[in-house]
């Protein structure tokens, strides 16, 4: 089947998807996006349940002292800081970062688990790090906050300023909401590149490197370059009607999977406008809901997770094109979830290929060629 739709790859116990019903460790994503925090949710992906309260501070101590980076990784960014596209930086950056950890090859569980969290607390300090030196600004001293989510971490050390708390929280929901979904293509890409007992920075690079597509994580920046391009309300029919007849896809729509709707759509969606009404701007919301009420009229589409969350990072003043890299930050937890599950029960990922090309083809000489 093309794209291996449909096809099962492998037994994971990590995430659940079953007729628009999203679970991670058989929590109801409505639980998990109403009540947990991106913390409880790291938890519950790479150990299978939830955190208690000593634990959860545990990680969340073991988080915060990971977080700073090796003082190279600012020099590699100041190489290019002015040019380059942020997801390649990122990219870049993870590979970097493997000659940082003296313990890429051991694959013990314990090493791994050590290595999961040096990852996770670390490409959050890294996303920050690329937009201040690509603006001529110095990173912010991790030793000079005090954040108390990695949310709130990351937009500290982005702006340089304590987040309002309702930006903390909401971004801490979109977290919650891009964490894990099963055998998406990047998580694929990490489970393969694992799976021949490469190192977890080799499956992350990978990843980020899949993730990058617009068909995949990049259509979040896409849906922003299309609410942009379509600027007001009386644009939407004339802009949708013309994707439509050129036969072109509109991004944030439609899913492999879900065929009757995305079911993370309707919190970004929540999120989308409790931000409008904080910002006292209703337009990015407001355009956002037309265009889901046109596309699905007139394609019977709906959205996917990239479709509101591109309103809500603009709402809350992320630069565009680290959309796809706030996505990045919040799958790290469910990659390295599955490359946890990948070493657990290990071996090499290597399907077959029908061919389709010529047969018995006779050798001719360059002469005769
Ligand atoms: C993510 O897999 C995951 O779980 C991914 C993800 C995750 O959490 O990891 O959910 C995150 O990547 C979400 C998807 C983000 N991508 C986009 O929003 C890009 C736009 N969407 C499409 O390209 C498409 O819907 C995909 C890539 C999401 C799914 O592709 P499929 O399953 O291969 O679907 P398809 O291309 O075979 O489309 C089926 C039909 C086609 O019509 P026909 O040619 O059969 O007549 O639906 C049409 C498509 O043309 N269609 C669209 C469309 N999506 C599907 N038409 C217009 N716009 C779209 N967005």
């Amino acid at each position: 089947m093309a794209g291996l739709a449909d096809i099962v790859a492998c037994e994971s116990s990590i995430c659940s998807i079953e007729n628009s019903e999203l679970r991670y460790r058989g929590y109801s994503i409505d639980d998990l996006a109403q009540n947990a925090t991106f913390e409880e949710i790291i938890y519950l992906l790479w150990y299978g349940r939830l955190p208690n309260r000593l634990e959860l501070k545990a990680l969340k101590q073991d988080l915060a002292e990971n977080a700073v980076l090796p003082k190279k990784i600012y020099e590699l960014l100041h190489l290019y800081a002015p040019w380059g596209n942020a997801m390649a930086k990122l990219r870049t950056c993870l590979s970097f970062l493997t000659h940082f950890d003296d313990e890429v090859m051991d694959h013990s569980f314990a090493a791994d688990h050590r290595k999961a969290v040096r990852i996770m607390a670390r490409i959050a300090a890294i996303v920050a790090a690329i937009d201040r030196i690509r603006k001529g600004l110095e990173p912010i001293e991790l030793k000079t906050i005090r954040p108390t989510s990695l949310a709130e971490m990351f937009l500290w050390l982005l702006t340089g300023e304590k987040p309002a708390p309702i930006a903390a929280k909401a971004l801490d929901t979109c977290f919650v909401l891009h964490a894990e979904h099963e055998l998406n293509a990047s998580t694929f890409a990490a489970r393969v590149t694992v799976s021949t007992m490469s190192d977890i920075y080799s499956g992350i690079v990978s990843a980020i490197g899949t993730l990058k597509g617009p068909l995949h994580g990049n259509a979040n920046e896409q849906v922003a370059r299309m609410l942009e391009e379509i600027g007001e309300l009386s644009r939407v029919e004339e802009y949708i009607a013309q994707k439509i007849a050129n036969g072109e896809r509109i991004m944030g729509f439609g899913h492999r999977v879900y065929k009757n709707g995305d079911p993370r759509a309707k919190y970004l969606q929540a999120l989308s406008g409790e931000l409008a009404e904080w910002r006292d701007d209703r337009r990015w919301y407001e355009l956002s809901l037309k265009i889901e009420k046109l596309v699905y009229e007139q394609k019977g589409l709906k959205p996917n997770v990239d479709f509101y969350s591109a309103s809500v990072y603009t709402y809350l003043e992320i630069p565009r094109d680290l959309f796809t890299l706030m996505f990045a930050i919040s799958r790290t937890s469910g990659w390295l979830a599955h490359i946890l599950e990948q070493h657990e029960n290990n071996r090499i990922i290597r399907p077959r290929a029908e061919y389709s090309g010529k047969t018995e083809v006779k050798w001719k000489g360059i002469s005769e060629r």
